[in-house]
């Protein structure tokens, strides 16, 4: 696939800002046009989670100085109630959209066609013209309602995804698990990366509950 269509990154509220932003700088560093949508509870939980605070009229670059990649990187930040913004027509292409992490909120708003919100607009567009969609969720438990919105996602063609990363390849640090959610994200689109030990690669072994 080609790597100069835009990719279409959402971060909402869910728990796991870090991914998103892991995956923003990914991207960019693979040289990949992102445009980039922020919900507002993604901004509530980066700051209780990251302690990021961004001003409104400055989010695109501080998340960028942030992430350390240069200003002139191609992201675009699209505002919340664009509904002119290039991603709420099915006629520009691009490579697909992945929301992460994703709220059940938009999960819900995805699942039942809602189009208020551009992130929601988006969503619906990418899977009307079929280009994949991967929805990152992190609850737990996960209730029935959700369960059958998942369903209805999956059965419109959408990868439903947790973020729930594996020890398999022996994680150190958070970084590392972070590194494997995101790792298998990419895998979804098609991006050859190397985040992760994948299963039977080499790894050294890891001490668990040391001194025990
Ligand atoms: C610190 C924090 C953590 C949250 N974690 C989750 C979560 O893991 N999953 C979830 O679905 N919602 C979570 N929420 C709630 C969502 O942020 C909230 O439902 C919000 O309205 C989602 O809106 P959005 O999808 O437009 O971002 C969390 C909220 C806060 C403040």
């Amino acid at each position: 696939m080609s790597n100069s269509l835009p990719f279409v990154l959402a971060i909402t509220g869910a728990s796991g800002s870090i991914y998103g932003l892991r995956l923003l700088q990914y991207l960019v560093e693979s040289n990949q046009p992102v445009e980039l949508l922020v919900s507002r509870g993604a901004q509530t939980v980066m700051k209780e989670e990251l302690g990021l605070v961004f001003s409104p009229d400055n989010l695109r670059n501080e998340l960028l100085q942030y992430l350390e990649l240069p200003l002139d990187a191609p992201v675009v930040l699209q505002r919340m109630d664009d509904y002119g913004a290039s991603v709420a027509s099915g006629s520009y292409r691009t490579r697909g959209m992945a929301i992460v992490p994703c709220s059940l909120g938009t999960l819900g708003a995805v699942a039942s066609g809602l189009t208020e919100k551009l992130i929601y607009r988006a969503a619906a567009v990418t899977l009307k013209e079929k280009r994949p969609l991967l929805v990152l969720l992190r609850e737990m438990p996960f209730g029935h309602i959700q369960l059958k919105q998942m369903m209805t996602l999956s059965d419109a063609g959408a990868i439903v995804a947790s973020a729930s990363p594996g020890f398999y390849h022996k994680p150190r640090s958070i970084s590392d698990m972070v590194d494997f959610v995101v790792g298998r994200v990419l895998d979804q689109f098609g991006f050859d990366n190397h985040l992760f030990k994948r299963w039977k690669e080499e790894s050294a072994p890891i001490k668990l509950l040391q001194g025990r």
